[in-house]
C-alpha cells in the first residue's frame, strides 16, 4: 500500500472509532502513537517521500495524528463522565454521618476561648518564631547574664556562645511581646500564643513544650488596677461567673510588681482537696507590670508608657476545665483520648 493510502485508511478509522473503556482507548494509543506505533512508522517512511509530494503527505499525517489524539481524548471524558454518574447513583443519602468525623483538639478549644474572651475587650493576636535568638527571650527581658534560665538544663540551645545572638528554642512567649513592642505602634494590646520549650524530663507532670498564651498592653496610663481587673474579668468567663481570684507576690525579670495568680479550686469551691493540695487554691497565671528597663529596650519610654503582662499555660486551664492527669495525653493523639471533648 501506498503511504497516502495507508494515512486514509487510518485517518478514517480515527474518525470512526469508538473506544468503549478506557483500556480500548490506551490500546489503541499504543498502537498509534506508541514509540513504535504506526504513525512513527510512517514518519519514518515520510522521509523517503519525494520533494514534490511532501507538502500534501506532510499535512496529512498531522491531520491523521490530531484526528488521533481527538478520538482518544473523547473516550477518555466519556469514561469519566460515565464513572461520576455511577459513582453518583450509588451515593446514598440517608447514610447516617461517619461518626469518627475529626474536631478540634481540646487545647485548640481552650485557646479560642481564651482568643474570644480577650477579643472581646479589643486583645488582637501576635505571632512570632519558635526558634528564637537570647535577645527576644531572656535580654531585652531583662533577664541578668548568669540567669538560672539560661542554664542548659533548662533551655534548649542551638547554637550557644553566651552572647544574645544564641539560638535557641523559646522557653516562654513573652518573644513575641518584645518583637510587638518593637514592631507595632502603640498602644498594643495583643495575645501571644504558642508552643513553647523547656529542658523537662517527661513525665505526667511536665513535657519539655507546651503551650501558652501571653498577653500584653501597653498604653498611658495602665495601671496594676486595669491588670485586676482585666484578669478577673478573664476567669470569670473561664470558669463562671462567681469565680474568685488573689494576686500573690511574685518575681519574674521582665515585671515589677510581679504576681502570680489563684483561683479558688474548681473542684472543692475552695473547701480543700487533692487538686488544690487542701489550700482552696489552684495557681493559673503569672503576671506583673512590665519593667520600664523592657519597654526602654524595646524603644518605648517609660515616663509615659506602662503596661501589664501575663502569662497563662494552656494545658493548665485544659487540666482545670476537664481534669485532665497526664500531660503527655495532649500530645498523643490518642483517638480514645481525644475524642472525648
Ligand atoms: N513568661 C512567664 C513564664 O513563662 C509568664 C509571665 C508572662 C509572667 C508575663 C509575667 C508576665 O513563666
Amino acid at each position: 500500500m501506498q503511504l497516502k493510502e495507508k494515512i486514509d485508511s487510518l485517518l478514517a478509522e480515527a474518525r470512526e472509532i469508538r473506544l468503549q473503556t478506557m483500556e480500548d482507548a490506551e490500546r489503541y494509543r499504543i498502537r498509534l502513537l506508541g514509540r513504535k506505533g504506526e504513525l512513527n512508522d510512517l514518519f519514518e517512511e515520510f522521509k523517503t517521500v519525494e520533494p514534490g509530494l511532501k507538502k500534501d503527505i506532510g499535512q496529512a499525517l498531522n491531520q491523521l495524528k490530531t484526528a488521533v489524539q481527538e478520538a482518544i481524548q473523547k473516550a477518555k471524558d466519556g469514561c469519566l463522565q460515565k464513572e461520576s454518574t455511577q459513582a453518583a447513583s450509588q451515593l446514598d443519602l440517608s447514610r447516617p454521618v461517619d461518626e469518627r468525623i475529626g474536631h478540634r483538639h481540646p487545647l485548640s478549644q481552650v485557646r479560642e476561648e481564651i482568643f474570644r474572651i480577650f477579643g472581646k475587650i479589643g486583645f488582637d493576636v501576635s505571632d512570632g518564631p519558635e526558634i528564637e535568638d537570647d535577645w527576644h527571650v531572656f535580654t531585652a527581658l531583662n533577664f541578668s547574664a548568669d540567669h538560672p534560665a539560661r542554664d542548659m538544663q533548662d533551655t534548649f540551645f542551638i547554637e550557644r556562645s553566651g552572647t544574645p545572638q544564641d539560638v535557641l528554642l523559646r522557653t516562654h512567649t513573652s518573644s513575641v511581646q518584645i518583637r510587638s513592642m518593637m514592631n507595632h505602634p502603640l498602644p498594643i494590646r495583643t495575645l501571644c500564643p504558642g508552643r513553647v520549650y523547656r529542658n523537662e524530663v517527661v513525665s505526667a507532670r511536665a513535657h519539655c513544650f507546651f503551650h501558652q498564651i501571653e498577653g500584653l498592653y501597653v498604653d498611658k496610663n495602665v495601671s496594676f488596677a486595669d491588670l485586676h481587673d482585666t484578669l478577673l474579668y478573664f476567669a470569670r468567663e473561664m470558669f463562671g461567673n462567681d469565680t474568685k481570684i488573689r494576686l500573690r507576690p511574685s518575681y519574674f525579670p521582665f515585671t515589677e510588681p510581679s504576681a502570680e495568680m489563684d483561683i479558688a479550686c474548681t473542684i472543692c469551691a475552695g473547701k480543700g482537696c487533692t487538686l488544690c493540695k487542701h489550700t482552696g487554691w489552684v495557681e493559673i497565671l503569672g503576671c506583673g507590670m512590665v519593667d520600664p528597663a523592657v519597654l526602654k529596650n524595646c524603644g518605648i519610654d517609660p515616663d509615659v508608657y506602662s503596661g501589664f503582662a501575663f502569662g497563662v499555660g494552656v494545658e493548665r486551664i485544659a487540666n482545670l476545665l476537664y481534669r485532665v492527669n497526664d500531660l503527655r495525653l495532649f500530645s498523643e493523639n490518642d483517638r480514645r483520648f481525644l475524642s472525648q471533648f
